[in-house]
């Protein structure tokens, strides 16, 4: 199997020194959600202006090596008409795309799902490789309960990846390949380690089948953690162990780079977790790094609040959580830095306008 070229170093790029993703790419109605909750009106013109103070935070070039844009982002201009995706590229930063179309539910598995999206996304993602998308992004769902998730859930969603998985690396971009465990359900620890194993083992075995360059992409886990509503939360140490364990037992060392989603964790505590999991002694031959959504944005989104006045508190918001996850990367991350302003090198590519 022949890596198609510059695949592999794309992916690596975008976890190269230290740095992750920003996930970017709620969809307008998950944006929406998490505007209004704050009070901010969501309209295209707010989401254009909170994507765009968050690629254009000072100094976030050192951190973040890629962006997960959504289809509504990747046409959009910043205040000063330069296409969002092009700022990005004029900082040192890899724009991404997500491709699915989400989830649907799944016929004979009542109560799961498959993400769909496949019809007319060779023509896609062409289109998005014309407007600078270099990765691109697919994720799959799996909810934890009493049988569930189901071997049908599992394999249909795992087939659905491989075959976007191809797609992609047919096309020139990296396929990132997001598998999610959801936390919500009581479930201990064990459960979640088990349910992530089997699907990452079907999901790697699908991969193989449609021919996909393990070296061209990059997996997006969850970590392994109790339920939501489970009494007993896991210990840092014990997340740590087990993530690592499941990574090590289904995910080749081919992949160049594994980049966490956090799922709903507090922010502090998934870069905690993170770096609990990179300062384990033994083999870890891929990067393990981040691509964070509400764990990177949660803070900067509350110091924001939609006001004009706000924007370089939540910027420094932004920059802060993005170096402590960037030194979890390390295992060089201690509590202590909460408190820390962080550093903020020289960006002479800044831009910041509204
Ligand atoms: P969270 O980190 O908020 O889970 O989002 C990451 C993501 O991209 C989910 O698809």
């Amino acid at each position: 199997m022949r890596t198609k070229a510059g695949l592999g170093e794309t992916a690596r790029a975008i976890v190269a020194d230290a740095k992750g993703i920003l996930a970017a790419d709620e969809t307008v109605s998950t944006i929406t959600k998490r505007l209004t909750a704050r009070g901010i009106e969501s309209t295209a013109d707010s989401r254009r202006a909170y994507r765009e103070l968050l690629f254009s935070t000072p100094g976030i070039a050192g951190f973040i090596g890629g962006v997960i844009l959504q289809d509504e982002t990747i046409h959009q201009d910043s205040a000063d008409g330069i296409p969002l995706a092009n700022l990005l590229v004029r900082r040192g930063i890899i724009p991404g795309i997500k491709v699915d179309a989400g989830v649907r539910p799944l016929a004979g598995a009542p109560g799961e799902s498959v993400t769909e999206g496949l019809d007319g996304l060779r023509e896609r993602l062409e289109q998005y490789r014309e407007l600078g998308a270099r990765f691109a992004k697919w994720r799959a769902v799996f909810v934890i309960r009493d049988g569930r998730p189901s071997a049908t859930c599992i394999h249909a969603n795992a087939h659905a990846l491989a075959r976007y998985a191809a797609l992609c690396q047919e096309q020139g971009l990296v396929p990132i390949v997001e598998p999610e465990v959801l936390m919500e359900g009581a479930h201990a620890l064990e459960r979640c380690e088990d349910v992530t194993g089997r699907v990452l083992q079907a999901v790697f075995t699908e991969l193989f089948v449609a021919r996909v360059a393990l070296e061209g992409m990059l997996l997006k886990p969850n970590m392994i953690t109790a339920g939501h509503g489970s009494a007993r939360q896991a210990s840092v140490e014990e997340v740590a162990e087990a993530t690592l364990r499941v990574l090590t037992r289904h995910v080749p060392p081919a992949v160049p780079g594994i980049v966490f989603l956090s799922g709903g964790q507090d922010a502090a505590l998934a870069t905690e977790h993170l770096n609990a999991i990179n300062a384990l002694e033994g083999p870890k031959p891929w990067t393990l790094s981040f691509s964070f959504g509400r764990a990177l944005q949660d803070e900067a989104l509350e110091a924001w609040r939609g006001q004009r006045e706000q924007v370089p508190a939540a910027q420094r918001a932004f920059l802060h959580r993005a170096w402590c996850d960037s030194a979890a990367v390390l295992g060089s991350y201690s509590a202590a830095m909460e408190g820390e302003a962080g550093i903020a090198p020289a960006d002479s590519t800044l831009h910041t306008h509204h």
